[in-house]
């Protein structure tokens, strides 16, 4: 079964094939970046209507690169939410209408299965049961997945979310838009131990996170700070330090409480390399295994879209005709 994949739930428009039998085909990603860079934020309106220029010619590429045309394929997968409400619609239109005129199927997923799904993309892909680590720009949560579809709420953060404190403390301390990748490539610039910001909630029992008070303890240091460009990056190292320790600590906490020994990370959080170098020791150390998406497939993309929907289709999963899309929407 060949699946077009379209995701336009925030910034990016990602489309991809994914063939049951053959894997991946082609994928094709085109950022807003650029677009929402002067106001420091996504522009929802605006990001609508990039969507609507780019989508067509990136499925017309995304086909061309798989040697393939809207004939050859089997059924189309759309991103139905959590998103913004225009930008999802834009995507489960054109999903909708390509279905119709083909007479295939079309289906909704679930964004943060997209997410949950992506390591399954990868060589050798682990099989559940697995515990994942979600972490978003707009979630950040720890699910017990039994299987495909079978998933269970273990934890999740209580206000913001792991990659929003990223990008709000990138804010604060004055760095560029996107801001969550450039606090990264500034911490890895710092020095360890200058600043030490708490590790919140890890000193309960519970899987839950809170990551909102961290960010006034970095406004706080910076704020009382030389604001020198090594005292700059000296925080950031902090910062990220302290929200990569708590989501590990966390994260043998479910891995003990449910007895997997399969870590999953996915989300745009997860293409942060010290996050990928502790999980990493984590597993060494605990003889666990623990998979993560290429950096590409970490943040929104078409690939999961296409494969999460191309596992529901050929489970023989079929919806009503209906355009309908959630902009907020529990897994
Ligand atoms: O999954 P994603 O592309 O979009 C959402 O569904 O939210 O995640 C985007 C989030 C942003 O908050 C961004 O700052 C964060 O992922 N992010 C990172 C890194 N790359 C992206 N955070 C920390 N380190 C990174 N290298
Ligand atoms: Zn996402």
């Amino acid at each position: 079964m060949r699946v077009l994949g379209i995701e336009t739930s925030c910034d990016e428009t990602g489309v991809a094939v994914y063939d049951t039998a053959a894997g991946l085909r082609a994928h094709a990603l085109y950022s807003q970046v650029a677009l929402h860079a002067e106001y420091g934020g996504v522009v929802p309106e605006l990001a609508s209507r990039d969507h609507v220029r780019k989508l067509l010619p990136l499925i017309r590429q995304t086909l061309a690169e798989a040697g393939l045309t809207i004939d050859d394929l089997d059924g189309v997968a759309y991103t139905a939410g959590p998103g913004l409400i225009g930008a999802l619609l834009v995507g489960a239109g054109v999903a909708r209408a390509l279905a119709w005129a083909r007479e295939i199927p079309a289906i909704g997923v679930h964004h943060m299965e997209g997410h949950l799904l992506a390591p399954l993309l990868e060589d050798d892909p682990p099989q559940p049961p697995f515990v994942a680590l979600l972490v978003s720009g707009g979630h950040t949560q720890l699910v017990a997945v039994e299987g495909i579809g079978d998933y269970r709420l273990l934890g999740e953060s209580l206000d913001d979310a792991a990659g929003e404190a990223f990008d709000k403390t990138a804010k604060l301390m004055g760095l560029p838009y996107p801001g969550g990748p450039e606090l990264a490539k500034l911490a890895g610039q710092g020095r360890p131990d200058v600043y030490t910001f708490a590790r919140p909630m890890t000193d309960r029992p519970g899987l839950d996170f809170s990551f909102s008070g961290l960010k006034t303890q970095v406004l706080l240091a910076w704020q009382k700070s030389d604001r020198s460009a090594q005292t700059r990056a000296d925080i950031a190292r902090g910062f990220e330090e302290a929200v990569v320790d708590t989501l590990a600590i966390k994260c043998q906490r479910a891995l003990e409480q449910t007895g997997h020994r399969t870590l999953i990370v996915a989300g745009g959080v997860g293409a942060n390399r010290r996050l990928r170098e502790k999980l990493d020791a984590l597993a060494r150390r605990r003889g666990l295994r623990v998979c993560f998406p290429r950096p590409a497939f970490c943040t929104d993309n078409g690939a999961m879209i296409a494969f999460a929907g191309a596992l529901r289709l050929a489970a023989g999963q079929r919806e009503a005709a209906t355009v309908a899309v959630q902009p907020r929407w529990d897994m």
